[in-house]
């Protein structure tokens, strides 16, 4: 089965086996199957978060479960259960078509709600982790449906327990959200955002046009997958040591940085990449995208390893310069 309309980065991959799930029955009765146990497997939800570098030699399931509904409502807030197979953005669409605040600042954000709490999913200032519950899966093991809390999720920076101790051992099949229905916890702690309120003479706080400033945002400095592949951020924006911060600044006045702990500072992977001269550099069909250099785009036609070796380049140059070693965001298959 060809991968090409399974991923947004658009590389051309074939995957030797192709399934997918639409229930929990589904789900169970793939995990008991011959083939699933026999062949390695991935689970896909939207496929933004993925490199393909290779022929998939394996069993590929894409997870369709679908579903929204209300399970606990009062006054303040709203509990919503979501399958792990609806559009994140159309999700964030509803709530905010219904007033529901939370996740306003994930916005345009691609992908599946199954997959945002794999990576704690977060931009301009919110993650995803604020809002869930619990999220609900399979167990590849036995089949049985468990829920975790939000606290044995350990969510961090682009971290959860299904990236470490969960992998290949449970199949997110919904999440719960609670979302407010007023008094919302608006978080503008992202200065663009009050700023492109303003430009937009819309600046009342409210969920809508915090939704509308951050696709502004969104839609002014990164590529549409639709149009250019690209899977967001390839790299993770590194946490380095007070110390390592401390001489860096020196020799480099301009090095933006947050604190991230005590003794850890975050650092944008952008500006690294930018000082390393690879900002809007093309290579063929593939290149550093030219408003947001941590996003690698392939402009139609280029080759998943190549993309791979463009970021180990990337990596390579930015170890050399500031002795930072960039991690990746993405999954390389
Ligand atoms: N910067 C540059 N040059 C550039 C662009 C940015 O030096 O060309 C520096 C600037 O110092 C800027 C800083 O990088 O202040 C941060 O840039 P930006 O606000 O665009 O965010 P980011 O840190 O590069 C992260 C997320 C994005 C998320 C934005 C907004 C990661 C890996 N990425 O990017 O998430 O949308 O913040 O909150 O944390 C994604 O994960 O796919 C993603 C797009």
């Amino acid at each position: 089965v060809e991968l090409l309309p399974y991923n947004t980065f658009g590389i051309k991959a074939k995957a030797r086996y192709f399934t997918a799930i639409r229930s929990i029955a589904e789900a169970q009765a793939l995990i008991a199957s011959n083939l699933f146990r026999k062949e390695k497997h991935i689970f896909l939800g939207g496929g933004s978060n993925i490199l393909l570098t290779k022929d998939y030699d394996g069993l590929v399931v894409k997870v369709e479960l679908r579903g929204k509904e209300i399970v606990r409502e009062d006054d303040n807030t709203v509990t919503l259960k979501v399958g792990a197979g609806e559009n994140w953005h159309a999700l964030v669409m509803h709530c905010v078509a219904q007033d529901w605040g939370g996740v306003e600042n994930l916005s345009l954000i691609p992908g599946t709600v199954g997959a945002a709490p794999m990576q704690n999913i977060g931009a301009y200032g919110v993650e995803i982790k604020k809002n869930i519950l619990a999220v609900e899966g399979v167990e590849i093991g036995g089949g049985e449906v468990t829920l975790m809390s939000n606290e044995a999720c350990h969510f961090g920076y682009r971290e959860s327990v299904f990236k470490h101790e969960a992998k290949d051992k449970f199949l997110i099949s919904s999440i719960t959200l609670t979302l407010t229905k007023k008094n919302h916890a608006y978080n503008i702690s992202y200065g663009a955002i009050e700023e492109t309120l303003k430009q937009m003479g819309r600046e009342k706080l409210s969920v809508k046009n915090i939704s509308d400033a951050v696709i502004h945002i969104r839609q002014s400095k990164l590529p549409d997958p639709a149009r250019v592949g690209n899977a967001g951020s390839f790299f993770k924006n590194p946490s380095i040591h007070a110390d390592l911060h401390d001489f860096l600044k020196k020799r480099y006045p301009s090095l933006p940085s947050f604190p991230s702990s005590d003794s850890l500072v975050k650092i944008p992977a952008a500006w690294l990449i930018e000082q390393c001269g690879w900002k809007g550099k093309t290579f063929g069909a593939i290149g550093v995208h030219p408003l947001q250099p941590l996003v690698l785009v392939n402009y139609g036609g280029g080759e998943g390893e190549k993309i791979w070796q463009l970021a180990m380049d990337i990596q390579g140059s930015v170890k050399e310069k500031f002795d930072i070693i960039l991690q990746p965001e993405v999954n390389v298959l």
